[in-house]
């Protein structure tokens, strides 16, 4: 495999062998983020074209700035991936032999001021697509109780949800809750003392949780598989990379609903995960799933 990078995308070396040997000139990286696997996707494949979408608008110019060696052969697009159908439409492609979802949210998101992370104290925004309105000051601000309540049980898989949207709710009628510490901090002191340092820090769920319902995560991936099942050209391939099992339950419902129509073969009975070594290096790609499939 050719590679020239220092940091590698999650299960790169299985996304890169899953597409070798494609017919067909296009592959879409409908999340192309900082631009990890279209790299490696451009060097191994010299007759492949990528088009990478990302409803971030930063994430398209740093993926244009990484890839422009490759220079057509990298067509970068700002939008959802739940619009792929209108992407393709105005690019003039019917079809496609490969689609890549590598989903959630990037590295680059993290550290930036966004509001995406709770190691860093910055404005509640969330937003992945920063021309949308709703952020993440609202949903937190003016979302009703059991609203969050819900949000938080379902997208954080939170066993304490009933008491943060509580402890919200109750701290935000003193003051608007506007910044990543404010919240983090809500949520410490909301967690039963003795469970407040655990593996994993009490405020990681419900920033999760508040991230999905902000970007519309969950409505926009079904959408989307659907959409680009049906532009998957014969004998093309379809591989999604999820970090959230509501994620890969979509994924593997939305498959085997395809196999049951004769539309798609499923690749992988069991989700491939990344290895050990993987993980070691990378940790963040412990919770990784990769689905595969291929269309008939
Ligand atoms: C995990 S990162 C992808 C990293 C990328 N594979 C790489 O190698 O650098 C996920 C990206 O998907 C984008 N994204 C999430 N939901 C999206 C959607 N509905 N439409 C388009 N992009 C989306 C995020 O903005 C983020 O940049």
């Amino acid at each position: 495999m050719k590679t020239d990078i220092k940091h590698y995308p999650v299960l790169h070396r299985e996304i890169v062998e899953f597409f070798r040997g494609l017919r067909g000139k296009y592959i879409v990286d409908a999340t192309v983020g900082g631009g990890g696997h279209s790299y490696l996707l451009l060097k191994n494949y010299p007759e492949k074209v990528v088009i990478g979408i990302d409803k971030d608008e930063f994430a398209i110019e740093k993926a244009k700035e990484i890839l422009k060696e490759f220079g057509d052969r990298f067509i970068p697009v700002k939008s959802s991936f739940k619009d792929i159908d209108r992407v393709l439409d105005d690019l003039g492609i019917e079809k496609v032999s490969g689609f890549l979802f590598d989903l959630g949210v990037s590295m680059f998101q993290l550290k930036t001021d966004r509001g995406f992370s709770f190691q860093r104290n910055d404005f509640l925004d969330m937003r992945m697509d920063t021309s949308q309105e709703l952020t993440a000051y609202d949903v937190v601000n003016k979302y009703p109780e059991y609203m969050l309540e819900e949000i938080i049980r379902k997208y954080g898989e939170e066993r304490f949800s009933k008491r943060i949207a509580r402890a919200i709710v109750s701290e935000r009628k003193k003051k608007p809750i506007e910044t990543t510490g404010e919240l983090e901090n809500i949520i410490f002191r909301a967690y039963p003392k003795r469970t407040r340092y655990g593996r994993i820090h009490p405020a990681t769920r419900t920033f999760q949780a508040i991230r999905i319902e902000v970007n519309r995560e969950l409505e926009e991936l079904e959408i989307s598989l659907k959409k680009a099942i049906d532009r998957l050209d014969r004998g093309g391939k379809m591989a999604v990379i999820s970090f959230h099992s509501l994620e890969d339950r979509i994924t593997k419902k939305i498959i085997k609903e395809y196999e049951k129509l004769k539309k798609l073969k499923n690749l992988t009975k069991k989700p491939i995960v990344p290895t050990e070594e993987e993980i070691k290096e990378n940790p963040p790609s412990r919770s990784a799933k990769l689905r595969l499939a291929e269309r008939l």
